[in-house]
């Protein structure tokens, strides 16, 4: 939906043309590169095209704001996807060497190269590294708006199957609203050159996490494992220190509960029973 006062343009980042053309005629001052491959799963089916959009996608737009001479924040929303084998059982701070374990993790961790460079050539780049993060309109892809809908298709007080993944995966979910703060935030105060994890510090099991959704729904569930939702390759423990982040004046003001919350209210709306 256009906003008043807004220009929408809608251009394919792998076309370098018209991606050159796009930023060319908007000029912005500031831009939040978003546009990617979102899911570990879906790039693992197709690496190539996970890095065509991924990696190659992010050069397209970042030769776009340097054919702008013009003055242009990039901010690269990569990912803790990033750490991979390096992560540990606690928070993790970003001096940490990345090592990605999976394809998703690799094509952000080159969008990270690949934008970085090019602070030698005159970018005002900031890179943030965001943990899970939920909240309305994230799609079933992933793992708490899959276990909502799913709950969400029976009545309240009405029995459920609840088909899942690994439990057992500890992830540091915060609220979306608090992460599209933090951009804010880095556009404005994040040094050029650096990079943000973040996050809310708290690691949580998604077997917690199921707990505390399941609680809220007011079902009752019983759950099993489908072996189709296991990864050949999990990261055990993915958890951000983000006191980097909150030197900037940022800090998360949303709990997880209130995201579950809102996922839930949106699952059952979009699917009356
Ligand atoms: N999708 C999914 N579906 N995941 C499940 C399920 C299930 O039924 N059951 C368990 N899981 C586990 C996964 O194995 C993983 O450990 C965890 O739940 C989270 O999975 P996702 O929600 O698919 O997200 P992700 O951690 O792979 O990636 C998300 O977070 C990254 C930052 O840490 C995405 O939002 C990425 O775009 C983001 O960069």
């Amino acid at each position: 939906m256009a906003i008043e006062g807004e220009v929408d343009h809608v251009v394919d980042v792998t076309d370098v043309k018209a991606t050159a053309a796009a930023v060319a005629q908007v000029k912005p001052d500031a831009i939040v590169h978003l546009a990617g491959l979102s899911s570990v799963a879906d790039c693992s089916r197709d690496p190539m095209r996970a890095f065509q959009i991924n990696a190659g996608g992010t050069l397209s737009v970042v030769q776009a704001v340097l054919g702008l001479k013009a003055p242009c924040r990039f901010l690269l929303v990569s990912s803790g996807e990033v750490y991979g084998a390096a992560a540990g059982p606690g928070p993790m701070n970003e001096s940490l060497l990345p090592d990605p374990m999976n394809v998703y993790g690799a094509t952000k961790r080159s969008a990270e190269i690949i934008a970085l460079q090019h602070r030698h050539q005159g970018l005002d780049v900031v890179v943030a590294r965001p943990f899970n993060h939920v909240g309305p309109g994230q799609t079933p892809t992933f793992v708490l708006p899959s276990f909502a809908q799913q709950l969400a298709k029976v009545p309240r007080g009405a029995s459920v199957t609840l088909e899942v993944g690994n439990l057992s995966a500890v992830r540091d979910f915060s609220h979306v609203l608090d992460i599209v703060e933090a951009y804010a935030v880095l556009l404005e105060k994040g040094v050029k050159g650096e990079v943000y994890n973040l996050g809310s510090g708290v690691g949580r099991s998604i077997e917690s996490m199921l707990q505390l959704l399941i609680a809220r729904s007011g079902r009752q569930v019983t759950v099993t494992v489908d072996p189709k939702r296991l990864r050949p390759v999990e990261i055990p423990t993915l958890v951000g220190g983000i006191e980097k982040a909150k030197a900037l004046g940022w800090a998360p003001k949303h709990t997880v509960e209130q995201a579950l919350a809102d996922v839930l209210a949106e699952m059952e709306r979009n699917n009356p029973v």
